[in-house]
């Protein structure tokens, strides 16, 4: 990608990235989570150009952003559940995954071969104003190239497509994602039962309170192989670095990277980044994928003779309750065996 143009949030910016949504192009875009990749969710061009800058499987589907919670009727079927989902927390990291409505205008493409359409409201105000001017639903994955670390900031957005043949036409900065971790994604498909997804900042437990329902757990692994794939972020490699992850780590090794997490003392790795001195999750959550891609970049320069070669990142035990399921759901399928 010759051109990565990355630009900061001001009003000439807004109106090239409305102008570029218009016709069909690819506009990254902060949100609280991690930055997306958006075009117009009603144009199937569009949509078609998502699948192909990214290089995504076609039976993956997307979210689409919208401005605001009265905006989902337009686009979808909504239960007492849903209203109660949207009413307590939009504009927030938490995703709904809802029946298509009729005559829906979202392109079919979004829903990729399901009835379903995936819906979310981000409360970033870079992509509140955004959706506010374009005046279009806006369909985003995360902005990197499948089966990559999420982006975190612009900076990351402009690296992960420099060597890719295709990307971004505008990268709008707004900042590093305050989360850090994509949303939470909650399917009320069936509000008979509601089903946690993927586990991210807006913990099961808030859900289960506000909306007085219990989810059902989280699918096992989908494999590649199934016909019809309800989540499939939720498998395998996904958000994996470059090099290879290792978990649950006290002792790392000389020729590795250590995220920490909580007080260390000195270790044996090459280097140490510490996900949290306090051992706070939010912390973690949001310096994760930042340090995921910070290892990636240590290990390339690291491979001259006062360096020595950096074999893998290990990570130290972060404790699976509240935010740390997310967090450890997103290293699980760092460190999964990756795809040859
Ligand atoms: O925080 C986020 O959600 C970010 C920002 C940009 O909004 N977006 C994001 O999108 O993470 P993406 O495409 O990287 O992840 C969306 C996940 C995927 O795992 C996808 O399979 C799942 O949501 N998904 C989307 N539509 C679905 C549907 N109809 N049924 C089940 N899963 C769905
Ligand atoms: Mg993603």
């Amino acid at each position: 990608m010759a051109h990565l143009l990355t630009k900061t949030a001001t009003e000439p910016t807004f109106n090239e990235a409305v102008a570029l949504l218009k016709q069909d192009r690819l506009v990254a875009f902060p949100t609280e989570t991690v930055y997306g990749l958006g075009a117009n969710a009603c144009s199937d061009s569009a949509i078609k150009r998502i699948y192909e800058v990214k290089q995504r499987p076609a039976g993956n589907p997307l979210i689409t952003h919208i401005y605001s919670a009265d905006q989902a009727a337009i686009y979808a079927k909504l239960s007492l559940l849903a209203e109660q989902a949207m009413l307590h927390f939009w504009p927030g990291p938490l995703t709904l995954v809802l029946p298509r409505g009729e005559n829906c205008p979202i392109s079919m493409l979004c829903s990729a071969g399901l009835p379903t359409l995936t819906l979310r409201c981000p409360a970033h105000l870079v992509a509140r104003e955004l959706l506010r001017r374009a005046q279009m639903p806006i369909a985003a994955p995360s902005a990197n190239p499948s089966g990559r670390i999420s982006p975190t900031c612009a900076h990351h957005v402009a690296q992960a497509f420099a060597d890719m043949p295709m990307g971004p036409d505008l990268i709008i900065a707004g900042g590093r994602s305050a989360v850090g971790l994509e949303s939470t994604v909650l399917d009320l498909s069936d509000p008979a039962t509601p089903r946690l997804l993927r586990p991210g900042s807006i913990l099961q437990e808030e859900l289960e309170q506000v909306l007085g329902v219990r989810l059902t757990a989280q699918e096992a692994s989908h494999t590649t192989t199934s016909p019809l794939i309800t989540a499939p972020g939720q498998l395998s490699s996904h958000y994996a670095p470059t090099l290879p992850v290792r978990l649950n780590v006290l002792n790392p090794q000389p020729d590795e990277i250590y995220l920490a997490f909580g007080p260390t003392l000195n270790t044996n790795a090459a280097h140490t980044l510490n996900l949290s001195e306090q051992g706070d999750l939010a912390e973690a959550a949001h310096n994760l994928f930042d340090y995921l891609h910070m290892a990636d970049k240590l290990a390339l320069t690291a491979n001259d003779a006062s360096n020595p070669a950096i074999a893998a990142i290990a990570v130290a035990p972060i404790p699976a309750t509240g935010l740390g399921l997310a967090l450890n759901d997103r290293l699980k399928r760092a460190a999964a065996p990756r795809p040859s």
